[in-house]
């Protein structure tokens, strides 16, 4: 009896946050060379890239993840929580489109993923942070109510900064908190966790974290910088039958980056 090929896309049905551009535009792309499964895409722009419908949702926003949840019937194999913004936009902003629309969809949805299937989320390595303040993370993302979730990040302003590196903590975190419920359900939930990636986002980290910082990470991890194919690939993986035991990871893509971060092999000078 012949296999479906590990990586096969065909005939599965797949939601994806913000594929108007960069890393999800281009998981469009490697999704339609995997099969082309039908896509849902919910975005805050129409994407141009393969998708068979559009669900125009603000991701920072209760009712219009709610609308989008109810928008979408059936079954659904992969859900990917790609969506995020930069702390160019406020602390509240980012807490609510990277951390808590991708948790209300994620549990949104949850009910209509199929055996077997799973949930990719885009983290960042800028969420590595969390293993020196676990507790507070967890204490953060059992917090259900935005208004109560925005009045603990003003208590613990030392922790959340501009909101972007904790809200991806928040995501890394959850990511392997929330790998144990859904396999209840036999679906995988995993995290890619890039460095810096060359799409319409990265002028904002520019402004947000110095051009000079983002440089030098290129830098450190070899000089190129990752393409937004490069990650769109890994969160296919993910997302694949290929990745069957895969569950609770927050995969680095990041060309070794935190490997020599965490062996000293990375040389600070250039950030003097
Ligand atoms: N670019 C980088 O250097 C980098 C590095 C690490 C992680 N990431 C993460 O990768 C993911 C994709 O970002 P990207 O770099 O491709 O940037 P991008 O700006 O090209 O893509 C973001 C997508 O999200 C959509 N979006 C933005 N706000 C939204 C909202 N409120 N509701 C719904 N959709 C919204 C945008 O329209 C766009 O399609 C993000 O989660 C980001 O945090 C990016």
């Amino acid at each position: 009896m012949s296999q479906a090929h590990p990586f096969d896309y065909s005939n599965k049905r797949v939601v994806i946050t913000g594929a108007f551009s960069g890393v999800g535009a281009a998981l469009l792309d490697v999704l339609a060379e995997l099969g082309g499964p039908e896509v849902i895409v919910l975005d805050l722009k129409r994407p141009e890239g393969p998708n068979s419908a559009f669900i125009e949702t603000n991701m920072g926003r209760v009712a219009s993840v709610a609308a989008a949840i109810d928008a979408i019937d059936g079954p659904i194999d992969v859900l990917f929580n790609n969506a995020g913004i930069a702390a160019t936009h406020p602390v509240e902003d980012v807490m609510a489109v990277n951390w808590l629309g991708l948790r209300q969809l994620s549990e949104g949805l949850l009910p209509q993923i199929k055996q077997d299937g799973a949930i990719a989320n885009t983290a960042s390595i800028a969420g590595g942070q969390w293993p020196g303040h676990l507790q507070e993370v967890l204490e953060c993302i059992s917090i259900e109510s935005p208004e109560e979730l925005f009045g603990w990040c003003g208590d613990h302003k030392d922790l959340v900064g501009d909101g972007y590196a904790f809200s991806k903590e928040c995501v890394q975190v959850y990511t392997m908190k929330s790998a144990k419920d859904t396999l209840v359900k036999k679906v995988r939930t995993n995290s890619v966790c890039p460095a810096p990636i060359d799409t319409p986002l990265l002028p904002d980290f520019n402004k947000t974290m110095t051009e000079k910082t983002i440089n030098w990470t290129i830098d450190q991890a070899g000089g190129t910088i990752a393409t937004p194919r490069d990650i769109a690939m890994t969160l296919a993986f993910l997302g694949a039958d290929a990745a069957r035991y895969v569950n609770g990871v927050n995969l680095n893509v990041d060309n070794g980056f935190s490997a020599f971060m965490t062996t000293g092999q990375v040389d600070f000078s250039g950030l003097a």
